[in-house]
């Protein structure tokens, strides 16, 4: 066959998620709500809140670590490292460059994406330019999150819904025949609309209050726009591709809220028993969910070579995205 061009390759992927988990028996105790509310309004159960001295970094470094094992890799053969965070451990330098220096790492380059919920498909995408320009050979892409840190634990409007962790992938550039039965990266489609600030947001920042701030969200609104944005950017992948819904072995959307999923995946009209679902778990990881919920449905044998996996987010700006992987 003749090669043609470059894709992006996942060839392995790695996670962490910190030791103590938080039920919303526990959330119970702190704020007025309930197992049974949280549960019927988001799918929550429990989610995972960082130690002390567990950081956005630790965490990105050991989902890291994870990755290259399983993608049988050195982390002296990665050339470009991509972390997506809202919550980084210092305003500077960036996660990407604490990853870069903790798995010793002297090459290459490694800078953070904000995006916020849809931060890991930004960077999965910027990954994929910089592979298939040519100019970088393998990428680390990491979704890491300590959302625990920017909570309101007095507001039960938003501190039931987030948790902590961290997802990574290994993608290596490899020549492929150019169609879609290539593996790799077969499309991405990002969006953004600043209009939508005051809909979700932290209310500080270096700039403003000089400390970290809070998260603020108007969630009825949030939830209003989801689904239309969602759909909107997938149609974009499939129309790009000629791809349909048909064609998807597995849904790994943004994981925020059960009844999300369930409203995008039945717009889209992909079957139930095709999406990836670990938010009961895990809450909303911001970035991270996605490469946790892939790395979860590979290490369970549901993900396998050849696959072809859609992921899509959306979150704080509004920032919305989608791709398009053939595993
Ligand atoms: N426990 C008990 N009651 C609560 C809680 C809670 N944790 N939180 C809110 N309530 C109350 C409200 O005060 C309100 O009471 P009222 O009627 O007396 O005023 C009532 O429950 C209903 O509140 P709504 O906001 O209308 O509840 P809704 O059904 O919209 O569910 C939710 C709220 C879960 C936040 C929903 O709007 C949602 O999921 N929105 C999407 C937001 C989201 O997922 N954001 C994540 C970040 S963005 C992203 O990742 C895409």
């Amino acid at each position: 066959m003749t090669k043609t061009m470059i894709r992006s390759v996942i060839r392995g992927t790695g996670s962490c998620l910190p030791a103590r988990v938080v039920g919303n028996d526990e959330l119970a105790g702190r704020v007025e709500t309930s197992d049974e509310w949280i549960a019927q309004r988001t799918g929550i159960r429990r989610r995972h809140i960082a130690a002390e001295g567990e950081t956005t970094s630790t965490l990105a470094i050991a989902a890291a670590r994870a990755a290259l094992a399983d993608a049988g890799l050195e982390a002296s053969d990665i050339d470009l490292i991509i972390v997506a965070t809202a919550t980084p451990d210092y305003t500077f330098p960036s996660v990407a460059t604490q990853v870069q220096a903790g798995l010793e790492i002297t090459h290459g380059v490694a800078f953070d994406v904000a995006a916020v919920c849809s931060g890991f498909v930004f960077a999965l995408a910027t990954a994929d330019k910089f592979l298939t320009s040519g100019s970088h050979r393998r990428a680390l892409v990491i979704g890491s999150e300590t959302f625990s840190r920017i909570l309101d634990w007095n507001d039960r409007t938003t501190c039931v819904l987030f948790g902590d962790g961290a997802g990574a992938v290994v993608v290596e550039a490899q020549e492929a025949g150019g169609t879609v039965s290539d593996r790799g990266v077969l499309t991405s489609h990002l969006r953004s609309d600043g209009r939508h600030r005051s809909k979700l947001y932290v209310d500080g920042g270096p700039s403003t209050t000089g400390k970290a701030g809070h998260l603020r969200m108007e969630g009825r609104e949030v939830f209003r726009h989801a689904v239309g944005m969602i759909t909107d950017v997938v149609e974009d992948a499939f129309a790009a591709t000629g791809l349909t819904a048909e064609d998807v072995k597995w849904f790994v959307p943004h994981q925020a809220n059960k009844r999300i999923i369930d409203a995008s995946a039945e717009k889209l009209g992909i079957a139930a028993h095709k999406v990836v679902i670990t938010v009961q778990d895990h809450g909303n990881t911001s970035a991270a969910s996605i490469p946790l919920a892939l790395d979860e449905a590979r290490r369970d044998g549901r993900i396998r070579q050849g696959d072809l996996v859609l992921i899509e987010a959306m979150g704080g700006g509004f920032t919305w995205g989608s791709a398009l992987i053939r595993w």
